[in-house]
């Protein structure tokens, strides 16, 4: 049965509201929950179960809402304390009885009428029994499927529940600050057993073989971090070296643990844990840390607290065979699930339209957690790379949004927001405030913060305080001229974010000029649009450093006024040294030379980071006219003789826009032999063997994989024979780890179908996910079309491409020149699949989006997209933003191609003859 009523006679009340009233406060549940991993007679998984939801009345009323998704209920009972349980039926005796309830599906609410008033200040429980598909679609209790050893398919439940899926699995007051208790148990059959945040307490025999597990009540939580699994999975495990010692396991398929996968991060968890523990000044408050990973995962990891979860190739790692930059990637993703157990699970924020509170922190502590860990990563540098020049590109459209979001009520509004603006652009942010607060006063900070708010909500007007007195405390000329709050303000309630020029005064040459203005990609844009309450204008904490100095300096560049400062005639300057600042540098033409010339001269006298910054710096204001591309492409040819990974995954990253523009054009030919010019001595300079430091092993691959791809001979062939030999004998692959990403694909780009069904048959029995990984991206580099078609319909059959997984081979091959226009029909043509299955998810339909649109250069392509939007219009789910993000470069773009095509042409030229 589903409801009393028929939706259709109920009248219009509250409930049009989406969000919840706040006249119910609940302060504990009960849930007992049956997955059942046998299909019944249709082929359908269900789960099903009774829960109890304790709660204060703050207002009288004669409406119960709680949100309800999905879920066939029995029975609903109300009790209050007069109520007595009886056997058969849950309740008699409660003073008001229910008039009738039903299913409000737009809002997602379950609501229950009643007869009378709740009395304000009394306490009440709402009984449900209920059931619910147990559907392999990632969400709630869902059910993920994996193939043991002996080939036999095994399934397990697993759950989901940020940001709104809790109420999927049982009726919840589903909103972040609704904290309650929870006391939670789970059914299984042998050889399963259960998993929840709290250690079980018991496990006791029921009939039909099933068994019921009883677990601790949970610490004052939020519903989205709830977390349930059931299967057989084996684990291993350490401890931290507190007191009393916290018990960190652990879990995965039972061959990946006898494979010993999980070593690496059953040795870094209980390091990182202790470390945070000191860094953040408070315990980690749960008796125990479990981590498992997921054949089936949406995401990367999912923070639930004291069980967190993770796709396989983020919690796995097989040394083996797996490349640096696996190792890398577990590392990092486990520094960040770990750190949200302080930022997001025990403080929260009141609403998601503040997730950067979580997820600005957390990808900012991912970096120190790694750092810890593992020295020889050089994570802080990598920062750089990894979110700094991220968030600065998409922060530079007008459709980008501020940091703190407007206007957030649905769930696809609250899916929207886990972005590069929440992660990277908090994240930038929280580093930005973190150098200039000094480490001190930052983390003091945080500690006072962390303690006041804890097992409670917070928002940024209370973290702004906190760092605010820390500063004070400790180092008060640190802190913004104004107010910590009227300056900080200016970074997360407007979008965007300044370019800061400086430039030698003309009249006066011993003066610099200092100058903020908003930087937009789109040169043609209105700067003073949409409306921002600060008119574009920030507080800028600013760092420089002269020619010669040994440390870099500061002033604060206020938001209402520009300054001069002094400066001696005939040094270069550079700004936003070291890069910490979240903005851009741009030069008069006779500084940008100075810094060329020392570059050019010798390299390693500016910071590696801000050699990177440089080279983003100045491609990306070429992009709009505020540099010459004469000058921004002459800050990349000092990479003839610097072969550090970061400058030069900078620059990869940021010429990929010349590649994606003049792909299609007679200037790719002479843009080719550039590229190879760069390359070469880097690439002879590295060799084949895989060897060396964390970074020069990943810089070898990549690049191998630039000379390769810019038609080096002598790479295609080395590769090439490589691949050869292990296809010659398929059980024995000699390739080093960290070469593998580039030979694959190389093999598979300049072979035929013997390559691409050799890569795809082992791609269908690996057992190891990262290896599978790079198998799935090689299998994009092929320049087959009718490869390219077949492995397209592939995508549509998940038991040949898992559904976590085809979302990056849509990405992947719109990365292909030669795949992208027909992976760009094919999403068109099964749109309605692709929006079922990734729709209102995070991330995914974006990254498609994104992938496959970056290169629209024409009005063809932008008519296109236009009438794509217009059709699609309704289904776009998370997606729109990036629509209209596309929408936009695909304009930017064609301006581009008509202002700066021939002046890049004839430089490469000239450069090159
Ligand atoms: C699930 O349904 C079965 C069959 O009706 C019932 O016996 C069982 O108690 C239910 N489980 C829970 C947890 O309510
Ligand atoms: C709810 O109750 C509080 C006092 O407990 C009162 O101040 C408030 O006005 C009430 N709100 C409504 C909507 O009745
Ligand atoms: C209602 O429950 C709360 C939380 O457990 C408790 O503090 C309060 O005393 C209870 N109120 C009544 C009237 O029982
Ligand atoms: C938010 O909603 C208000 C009122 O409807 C509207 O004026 C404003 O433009 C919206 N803001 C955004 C960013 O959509
Ligand atoms: C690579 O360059 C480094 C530093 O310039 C040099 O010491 C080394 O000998 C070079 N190796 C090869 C193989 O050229
Ligand atoms: C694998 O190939 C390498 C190089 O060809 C060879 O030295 C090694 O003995 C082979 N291993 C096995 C197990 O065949
Ligand atoms: C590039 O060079 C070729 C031959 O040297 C010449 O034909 C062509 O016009 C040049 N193109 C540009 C844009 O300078
Ligand atoms: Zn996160």
């Amino acid at each position: 049965t589903t409801s009393t009523v028929s939706t259709t006679t109920i009248s219009p009340g509250p409930w049009s509201d989406v969000r919840l009233p706040t006249y119910l406060v609940p302060y504990h549940y009960v849930v007992d929950l049956q997955p059942n991993l046998e299909p019944d007679s249709t082929g359908k998984y269900w789960f099903n179960g009774t829960s109890e939801v304790q709660f204060q009345v703050a207002n009288s009323t004669r409406f119960i809402y709680i949100h309800s998704n999905k879920l066939e209920y029995d029975d609903v009972y109300l009790a209050d304390e007069k109520s007595i349980r009886t056997k058969f039926t849950f309740f008699q005796g409660a003073a008001i009885s229910i008039a009738q309830w039903w299913l409000y599906d737009m809002n997602q609410f379950l609501i229950v009428e009643l007869d009378a008033e709740l009395v304000q200040g009394q306490n009440y429980s709402l009984h449900t029994q209920f059931k619910g598909e147990l559907a392999d679609d990632l969400t709630g209790l869902y059910r993920s499927t994996y193939t043991d050893i002996n080939g036999k398919d095994v399934i397990i439940a697993i759950s989901q529940m940020q940001p709104t899926d809790a109420r999927k699995s049982f009726p919840c007051f589903d909103e972040p600050a609704f904290k309650a208790t929870f006391k939670i148990f789970l059914w299984h059959k042998d050889p399963n057993y259960a998993l929840s945040n709290m250690p079980f307490v018991i496990t006791e025999e029921r009939y039909g073989g099933w068994k019921r597990t009883e677990f601790e009540p949970t610490l004052r939580m939020s519903t989205y971090l709830l977390a349930f699994v059931v299967s057989e999975f084996g684990y291993e495990q350490s401890f931290t070296s507190g007191t009393p010692p916290v018990q960190t396991r652990i879990y995965a398929r039972p061959e990946q643990v006898l494979n010993h996968n999980v070593e690496y991060a059953k040795n870094i968890t209980p390091v990182i844990l202790d470390y945070y523990e000191s860094y953040f000044g408070v315990d980690y408050p749960l008796p125990k840390s479990d981590q498992i990973a997921v054949p089936d995962f949406a995401l990367g990891g999912m923070e639930n607290w004291g069980l967190v979860m993770y796709r396989e190739t983020a919690l796995l790692f097989d040394a083996a065979i797996n490349s640096a930059y696996s190792k890398q990637r577990v590392a990092r993703v486990i520094a960040h699930e770990l750190s949200h157990q302080w930022f997001g699970d025990l403080i929260t924020p009141l609403w998601w339209d503040e997730l950067w509170l979580n997820e600005g922190f957390a990808t900012f502590i991912e970096y120190i957690g790694t750092d810890y860990v593992e020295p020889g990563f050089r994570m802080m540098d990598q920062f750089v790379l990894y979110d700094l020049h991220d968030a600065l590109t998409v922060d530079a459209l007008t459709t980008s949004r501020p940091i703190i979001a407007e206007n957030v009520t649905t769930p696809d509004d609250i899916n929207a927001l886990f972005d590069d603006i929440s992660y990277s652009k908090g994240g930038c942010f929280i580093r930005m405030i973190s150098e200039f607060a000094g480490e001190e006063a930052f983390k003091l900070g945080l500690k006072n913060y962390l303690e006041e708010f804890s097992y409670g909500l917070v928002d940024h007007n209370q973290l702004f305080s906190y760092w605010e007195e820390a500063i004070l405390a400790t180092n008060p000329k640190n802190n913004p001229p104004e107010n910590f709050k009227a300056d900080m303000d200016t970074w997360v309630n407007q979008m965007g974010y300044p370019v800061v020029t400086m430039k030698q005064n003309l009249d006066n040459p011993l003066m610099m000029e200092v100058l903020q203005e908003r930087f937009l990609l789109d040169p043609k844009a209105d700067p003073t649009l949409p409306e921002s309450p600060y008119n574009y204008r920030w507080t800028i904490p600013f760092w420089y450093i002269i020619e010669g100095d040994t440390e870099k300096s500061f002033f604060w560049l206020r938001k209402e006024t520009d300054l001069s400062m002094v400066y001696p005639n005939g040094k270069y300057v550079i700004g936003n040294y070291e890069a910490f600042g979240y903005y851009r540098v741009n030069y008069d033409d006779a500084n940008w030379n100075a810094i060329i010339n020392q570059l050019s001269r010798n390299f390693s006298a500016i910071n590696v980071k801000s050699r990177s910054q440089i080279i983003d710096d100045a491609l990306t204001l070429a992009r709009t006219g505020l540099v010459k591309y004469e000058i921004a492409l002459k800050t990349t040819k000092f990479l003839r003789d610097d072969y550090d990974f970061l400058p030069w995954q900078s620059a990869l990253r940021v010429l990929s826009y010349l590649d994606d523009m003049l792909g299609r054009s007679e200037a790719y030919g002479v843009y080719s032999s550039y590229l190879l010019y760069l390359v070469e001595p880097a690439y002879y300079n590295l060799t084949w063997t895989d060897e060396g430091d964390h970074l020069q092993r990943q810089q070898r691959g990549s690049t191998i994989n630039t000379a390769c791809s810019y038609g080096s001979i002598d790479c295609i062939e080395h590769a090439q024979t490589l691949f050869h030999t292990w296809m010659a004998d398929p059980s024995n692959n000699t390739i080093s780890p960290n070469l593998r990403d580039a030979v694959y694909c190389q093999a598979v780009a300049n072979g035929g179908s013997d390559e691409w069904d050799f890569i795809w048959g082992r791609y269908q029995t690996e057992g190891d996910s990262h290896e599978k990984s790079a198998l799935q991206s090689a299998l994009a580099c092929t320049k087959q079309l009718w490869i390219i078609q077949r492995y397209l319909e592939y995508t549509l059959d998940s038991t040949l491409v898992r559904n976590q997984d085809a979302y990056s081979v849509y990405v992947g091959l719109c990365g292909n020149d030669y795949a992208r226009d027909l992976t760009w029909d094919f999403l068109r043509r099964e749109w309605d699949y692709i929006y079922e299955v990734y729709g209102s998810g995070f991330f995914r339909i974006n990254s498609i989006i994104e992938g496959c649109t970056s290169r629209f250069s024409t009005e063809f392509e932008l008519k296109e997209l236009e009438t794509f939007k217009e059709s699609r219009s309704d289904q776009l789910g998370t997606g729109a933003r990036s629509v209209d993000q596309a929408l936009e470069l695909t304009k930017t773009n064609i301006q581009w191609r008509t202002d700066y095509e021939d002046t890049v042409f004839s430089w490469l030229n000239e450069t090159m003859s």
